[in-house]
């Protein structure tokens, strides 16, 4: 197999002048690039390394950094963080010892083993793993509430998670269950959807959830990407991810500023391994096919607001030819189609970011940074050494909500059956908030992750 060939109507469109604000970018330069032949993220996790004289969707390039089989972020050794007991929050005097003392371990670790520029991120920072076993009993109280309201006793109580991280969450809620609902313990099967083998292997390897599996045998552990996923699943079931769509990789577009159409963007990666973002007219049929449903739900660009100064400035010579970038999620589009046709009667629970501090340029921009000895440094582009760096993004949840409507449920009325809410109110209703408080009375559950928001449906 080689080069895609469903871009090919892209050779016939001109690219666009670029930004004028990078002197590399004069017209003969990105002519000359524009020629080169298309990969995808699939072609180029073919080669050991990625290939010159090549172009590729933005989202393919971020695709390829951060999941290539050799080189990508995601495919190094994975060293898994996790606390080694559960923190004792009664014990802790405020929510400043809770920070050093997690200071303190995140340390030891990293002098422990040689992890200076590693992963770290990923597992260690997320609420499942600081707040463990509160926040994944939190989840779970809400699984069962909703499972006893509407299929017990009728239906077993089934739960896929995918990204499963160290299997943490997994643990915590079966555990949950088999305590506190022993009647629906007994109905409840779980799997784990994780792209990672590493990880999905440790899933299985980790003394813990070795315990924890010979004690619940109603968990499967599936190695795959979700976008891989393609058997239906017709029952009732509950769809869990925990920060997993914030690595899901996007597209870029900017529009033209006359006349407002969309225009794709495109690393071009020249002879030296230099590279240069190209736009042309949108002719991806997934970006297209996301423009067109978001559309309908009749969401406004932030970049294409201000028509009137836009006209004003058109107006002026030198003036841009396009608006500033916006990245679009076009992978959590496949997401939602997958949950559409392979889990037809399922009911979403995710949480993310909806915010990020540091991120680069743009609307809904990814943070792209790195672990320079001992600590993370962002950058200002994408377009970086594939591999070396960690990019994720906020996601815009009331957008997501509108574009589920749509995919998901176009059939139901709007608003009742999907809600969007931060984590803080999500963990009020759920969370055991006496287990979680420091001697001071502050909450960290409560207090940190406040750029997290739910997705319930
Ligand atoms: C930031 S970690 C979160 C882990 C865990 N859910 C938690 O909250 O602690 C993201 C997880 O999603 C997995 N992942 C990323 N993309 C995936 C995909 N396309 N399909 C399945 N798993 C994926 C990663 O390997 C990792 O285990």
């Amino acid at each position: 197999m080689g080069r895609h060939s469903h871009h090919s109507e892209f050779h016939t469109s001109a690219p666009r002048r670029d930004l004028i604000e990078d002197p590399r970018y004069t017209p003969e330069k990105i002519q000359q690039r524009a020629k080169y032949p298309v990969l995808t993220a699939k072609d180029t996790a073919k080669s050991k390394e990625m290939p010159r004289e090549v172009k590729m969707l933005v989202r393919d390039f971020i695709d390829d950094s951060l999941y290539h089989p050799s080189y990508g972020y995601f495919s190094k050794q994975a060293v898994i963080f996790s606390p080694e007991t559960d923190f004792e929050f009664n014990k802790i005097k405020d929510h400043m010892e809770f920070l050093s003392i997690i200071a303190d371990k995140y340390k030891e670790i990293e002098d422990d083993m040689d992890v200076r520029d590693e992963v770290a991120r990923q597992v260690w920072h997320t609420p499942t793993e600081l707040f463990k076993p509160w926040y994944g009993y939190a989840i779970a109280k809400y699984i069962v509430t909703e499972y006893k309201l509407n299929n017990y006793p009728h239906k077993d109580l089934i739960i896929y998670e995918m990204g499963a991280g160290n299997g943490t969450l997994m643990l915590n809620i079966l555990d949950y269950i088999q305590q506190y609902e022993p009647s629906v313990y007994e109905r409840t099967r779980y799997r784990i959807i994780e792209i990672s083998k590493m990880l999905a292997q440790r899933q299985g390897e980790r003394q813990e959830v070795r315990d924890a599996r010979r004690r619940h045998s109603c968990v499967e552990i599936i190695n795959k990407s979700i976008f891989e996923w393609d058997t239906v699943v017709p029952d009732h079931c509950f769809f869990v991810g925990m920060e997993v769509l914030d690595n899901f990789s996007h597209d870029l577009i900017r529009y033209d500023s006359v006349t407002e159409e969309p225009l794709q963007g495109m690393v071009a990666i020249d002879e030296e391994g230099d590279y240069t973002e190209i736009y042309t007219p949108v002719s991806d049929p997934l970006i297209q096919k996301y423009l067109s449903i978001r559309r309908q739900t009749g969401y406004r660009p932030p970049v294409l607001s201000k028509r009137f100064l836009r006209r004003l400035r058109n107006s002026l010579p030198f003036a841009p030819n396009m608006t500033g970038p916006e990245f679009i999620p076009t992978k959590l589009l496949l997401l939602l189609e997958s949950l559409k046709n392979h889990f037809p009667k399922h009911r979403l629970v995710l949480s993310d970011f909806f915010m990020l501090p540091e991120a680069i340029k743009g609307t809904d921009a990814p943070v792209v940074q790195t672990r320079y000895s001992g600590t993370m440094v962002p950058v200002s582009t994408y377009m970086v050494m594939p591999g070396m760096f960690d990019i994720f993004f906020p996601t815009n949840f009331e957008l997501l909500k509108d574009m589920y409507q749509q995919v998901c449920r176009p059939s139901l009325g709007m608003e009742k059956s999907v809600k969007v809410q931060t984590q803080k109110d999500f963990l009020e209703r759920y969370g055991d908030l006496e287990k979680t408080r420091t001697q001071s009375g502050e909450n960290p559950m409560l207090m940190y992750y406040e750029n997290n928001k739910m997705f319930l449906s």
